[in-house]
């Protein structure tokens, strides 16, 4: 007994050492234009999925979720922060996106996350980002929790939107507006303080 657990114990000695030679040796691509192993993919996954929902279990969600105003508000922040990365109804891609591992989830279509507590999940998600990927924690970029509210309000319905009817709510929303980041004064050219609301709609060629 007491020599297989040694041997258990020297071969996870083995194993580490092999591991750390090999991260050593830079074999181990950085990459964002190789994706991880699959494997490698799948255990990130489940440690990020435990994680989340161990942190999101005790938000609670506003009952005033699906009101048509926080669907509206949501579709302006949407719009300008959201969509290079995870599309807009009736765009199947982004020069942003392509270049991207892993690459953000299509949020306009019906996902298969049917968790009872999606909600919550996504307003711990962009509330906090995700550590070594590409989703910021946008309450370091200004969101108040009642502007990610809003961004999950619209979440909820995107799927069901057109592209005709998600410009409408675009257009009918106030545009990109929300709480400020302090930002020191040679960044005022791009003003972004509170209740700004500025477009995106310069030509853009290349
Ligand atoms: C620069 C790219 C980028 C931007 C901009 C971005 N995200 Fe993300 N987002 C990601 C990536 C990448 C993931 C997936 C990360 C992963 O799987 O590890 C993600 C994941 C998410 C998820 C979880 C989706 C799921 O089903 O697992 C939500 C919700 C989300 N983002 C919402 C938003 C919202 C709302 C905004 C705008 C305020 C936004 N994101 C802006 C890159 C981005």
């Amino acid at each position: 007994m007491k020599a297989f657990a040694l041997g258990v114990v020297s071969a996870i000695v083995a194993a580490g050492a092999v591991g750390a030679g090999l991260v050593g040796t830079g074999a181990i691509s950085g990459a964002a234009s190789e994706p991880h192993h699959p494997a490698v993919f799948r255990l990130l996954e489940f440690a990020r999925e435990r994680a989340i929902a161990r942190a999101s279990a005790g938000v609670v969600v506003p009952a005033d979720l699906a009101e048509a105003h926080r669907v509206r508000r949501g579709a302006g922040n949407y719009a300008a922060m959201c969509v290079q990365c995870h599309l807009a109804p009736g765009a199947t891609t982004s020069e942003l996106r392509e270049g991207l591992s892993p690459q953000p989830p299509d949020l306009t279509h019906p996902t298969a996350d049917s968790a009872p507590n999606v909600a919550a999940r996504r307003f711990w998600v962009i509330k906090h980002g995700i550590k070594a990927s590409a989703m910021p924690a946008w309450s370091r970029g200004g969101l108040t929790d009642d502007n990610i509210w809003d961004l999950v309000a619209l979440l909820a319905v995107l799927p069901a939107m057109d592209a005709a009817a998600y410009r409408a709510t675009v257009a009918a929303s106030a545009g990109h507006v929300h709480g400020s980041v302090p930002m020191a004064p040679q960044n005022d050219s791009h003003p972004h303080g509170a209740e700004t609301h500025h477009s995106h709609d310069k030509p853009h060629r290349h």
